[in-house]
This record gives C-alpha cells, structure tokens and sequence, in this order.
C-alpha cells in the first residue's frame, strides 16, 4: 500500500471516503478513553494534522504503549466521516506500527507552549513544532514565488560566487576564507602573505552577489541572485543575522523609477502569493503570534508604497516632535527608530526612500546632478524597517573611478568590475531584498532567528 500524505488527503478528502489507506508521521498527541484513543498525527505536508481512531477491543494498551508525543507511527485504516468538530474525515484504525520511538521521559517536545528562546536551542528539534514547520513550508514558498516572478519576467538566474576577493558593500565587515596554518602564518616584512594562501590572494565570504549580478545584467539584460550571503558585523538585534540569503535582481536599461517599480511589484507579487497559497499556516500564525498578520499582508498588497527623497524625510523627521535615540540630521545615516517612525507612525504604509547622500551609501551608486546625492533607493516596511537597498548604478567610468578613489577603493582590486563601463557601458539598476526581512514580515515572527532553520548569530552556530 502506497503511503498518502495528509495535505493530500484532507484537501481531498471525498475522494478517499470509504476507502482504506496508510499514513505516516509523527505523534502530536494521543488521548482517549476506555473505549478509544485518538492519535493526533502530523506528516509535514500541511499544519493539519489526521485523527487517527483506535478501538480499544481492536488496540490494547500494550499495543498503543510507544505511540506518544514526537513518535514516528505508520497507521492503515479506512477513511470515515469524522465525528467530532475540527476535520472533516479520520481513519478508523485497523493497524499502528511504531517506527521510531520518543521517550515520553527525554523528548523535549513532550509538552507545548515552549518558548521561541528555548527552541532555538533545540533548533535540530524544533521543526517539529507547529510554528516551525509553519515557518519551513512558507519560506519553501515564498523561494518558490520569488523564483517565477523573475521566471516570468524573463529574468535569468545567475550564480555568483560565495568565496570573493571583493568587497562589494565596502562596509568591512567580512568574514575571512583561508587554507594558511593560522598557529604559523607565513610573513614578508611584517604582513600576512597571500601568496601562499589557497586562491593567492586575501579572500573572503560574499557580502553581496551584486558586483558580479552586474556582469550578468550586461550581457544578459536582466538577471537575479538568490544565494548565501555574509556579514560578520557584531550586530545582535531581531533583524540581523551573520549568514542570510538575498535576491538580487540587475536590470539593464533601468533608471531608478524603473527599479522602483519593479521592487514595488516584486514585494506585491510574493506577499500576494503567500496570501494565495499559505493559508492554513497563515491563520496559525495570525490566530497564536499576531492577529493583525493576515490583514496587514492584504493591504500592503492593495495600496501603492509612498516614495518620498531623503532629505524629505528628514524634514518629516526633525519637525515631528518625536524624541528619537539618535537625533537626525541631513547627512547621517538612518536608524531603525527613524525608518519605522516613518512607515507605522507617519505614513502606514511601506515607504520607499530614495536620494540618500552620497556619503552614507555605497561607492557604485549613480550621482546626482547636485553631487551631493545619489540614485538610491531602500524600500522600508512595517515592523521591519529596510527590507530592501538598492540603486541606479554608476555607468560612467570617470565618474566610478572618481568615486573609487574618495573611498580608498583600488582600481586593481577591481577592474573587472570597471572594464564595463569601458566596453558597452549602460545606465542599469538593481537592488538586493533579504530573504529573512521578507520572511519575518510575512510569517510575522519577531525575530529573524526563528525564520531561518538554523541561524548564525555572534557566538551561535551549534547546529
Ligand atoms: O542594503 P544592503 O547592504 O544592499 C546590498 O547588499 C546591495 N548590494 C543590494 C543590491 O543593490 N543588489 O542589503 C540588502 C538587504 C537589506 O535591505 C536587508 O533586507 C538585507 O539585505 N540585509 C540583511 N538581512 C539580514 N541580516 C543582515 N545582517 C543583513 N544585512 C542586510
Ligand atoms: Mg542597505
């Protein structure tokens, strides 16, 4: 007998009506009487799970002793009307094989309610857990709609590599890839020497996929990224993380309207489609972490992100009378406080900011005709701040170089990069949305930790 899984089974349920069939899985709960048991069992396919009825004449207590919480059962039976409230079918047990046992005594998850903090450090465990295996299905998901958006388009995907020689942000915080004995590293005249190490050069761990998206972007027009990607900041807060994945589209021929468009679309398009295909782990979510999930999630869909320039923000900043942490002027940097300051409390919608100085952002982003700003642009959202950073990007190469050298970039450590704005340079666009802000505004968990299977933070990577 062939096994079916449960999202099978109880989205079709007419159809195996009568019929006996074999499920496997694992125990969520066993109660009962003298007269029956009923197994609550869980296979992964859905958070559903499939009530499993045995009859105490057929099923002795002996028989059902290994069938507790977290144990893996094989079960046959035929498919009857449920009686009780909750499902629509059951299975009138006719044999329980136990596969795999879970000591009532040992298994961490025998009771529930346990906390967020306590499951991460059962992060081997915890997709067992009703949120967990909520959170997996949907980032399947949301990976799934991320790939066809950009199938649809026409929009190919490239690999770009993990272990590089640049950093693409310039922000310096990298995690370094090295074969060289670390207890003996070899010197000349006081300075590490690369050119004993693996690659002959300094490497290290991609902090974006972008520089080398660009390459793509000018061959093949319009590219996306969607890999693994690397910051050793010793960031702790519920929005970061050392290892995150990012979408990277690139975009030939956009100018920063265009990128905007297309970022606006995107976040529509994904959120949309988690609305369309994730439902029963949505009202989970919704009904046990946050009752406003599912309605915020429709109208972010429904109505347009406000776009609005840095220094505009700014002034809506300064003028709001809100006591912020960090005081804000032109020219610093954001903080979280000011960009969900803007999104929850001003506007109550997703806001694009665009116009940032040129100070406070990354080398290859398109100048202004002021000089003073550039062509960026970062989509901030509710409860999460930044959720995407992008821009037009310098096509000219006096200018680029101009820019390298403010920054104390060598033109050696990149030339590749440079030689495309010298062969058949264009304006082009792209922009990077990391995968974890998505999944938290999605999911509506509030820490990026419990979105990913197994998160790396400072001083966290056990599993
Ligand atoms: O704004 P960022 O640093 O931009 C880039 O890396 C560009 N190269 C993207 C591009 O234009 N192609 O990062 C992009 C996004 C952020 O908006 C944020 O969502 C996410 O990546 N991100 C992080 N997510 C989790 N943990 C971290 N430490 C993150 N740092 C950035
Ligand atoms: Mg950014």
């Amino acid at each position: 007998m062939s096994r079916i899984k449960i999202k099978t089974l109880l989205s079709d349920s007419a159809l195996y009506l009568d019929s006996t069939i074999e499920v496997k899985g694992w125990v969520r709960s066993k109660r009962g009487n003298k007269h029956v048991a009923f197994i609550a069992l869980n296979d992964g396919s859905t958070i559903l799970t499939f009530q499993i009825v045995c009859d105490t004449q057929t099923f002795s207590e002996e028989m059902l002793k290994d069938v507790t919480t977290g144990a893996c059962i094989k079960a046959i039976g035929k498919v009857v009307a449920s009686q009780g409230a909750g499902q629509s079918v059951e299975m009138q047990a006719t044999s329980v094989e136990v596969i795999g046992k879970a000591d009532p005594e040992t298994y961490p998850l025998q009771k529930k309610g346990h906390s967020l903090e306590f499951l991460r450090e059962i992060a081997h465990l915890r997709p067992r857990t009703n949120t967990f295996s909520a959170v997996l299905r949907m980032r399947h998901a949301m990976a799934f709609a991320i790939h066809k958006f950009f199938n649809d388009k026409g929009f190919f995907y490239i690999h770009t590599p993990i272990v590089t020689g640049s950093d693409a942000e310039g922000a310096g915080a990298m995690f370094q890839v090295t074969t060289l004995d670390l207890n003996n590293v070899p010197k000349v005249e006081g300075k590490v020497d690369y050119t004993q190490d693996f690659f002959g050069k300094a490497t290290n761990l991609t902090v974006s996929g972008q520089l080398e998206g660009e390459l793509g972007a000018m061959a093949l027009g319009e590219i996306y990224t969607f890999g693994p990607t690397f910051r050793a900041e010793n960031s702790n807060t519920t929005r970061h993380l050392a290892e995150f994945w990012m979408i990277e589209p690139e975009m030939a021929f956009y100018e920063l309207v265009d990128n905007m468009n297309l970022a606006e679309e995107f976040l529509k398009y994904v959120i949309r489609y988690a609305l369309d295909h994730c439902i029963d782990d949505l009202k989970f979510l919704n009904e046990m972490y946050d009752k406003e999930l599912i309605s915020r999630l429709e109208s972010v869909t429904q109505h347009p992100f406000v776009r609005l320039t840095y220094t505009e923000a700014v002034e809506i900043l300064k003028s709001s009378g809100h006591k912020f942490e960090y005081k804000v002027d032109w020219g610093t940097d954001l903080q979280s406080e000011h960009e969900r300051y803007l999104v929850e409390k001003h506007f109550k919608k997703p806001v694009i900011l665009t116009h940032y100085p040129k100070e406070i952002k990354a080398f290859y982003m398109k100048l202004d005709e002021d000089g003073k700003t550039v062509k960026a642009m970062d989509v901030l959202f509710p409860g999460i701040g930044e959720i995407i950073g992008g821009s037009q990007r310098e096509d000219n190469l006096e200018k680029l170089t101009a820019r390298c050298a403010e920054v104390g970039i060598h033109e050696s450590d990149i030339w590749w990069y440079l030689e495309t704005r010298k062969f058949g340079s264009a304006p082009h666009s792209g922009f990077g949305l990391g995968f974890e802000r998505l999944m938290l505004f999605v999911t509506g968990m509030g820490n990026i930790r419990d979105v990913i299977p197994f998160p790396r933070t400072p001083k966290n990577a056990e599993f």
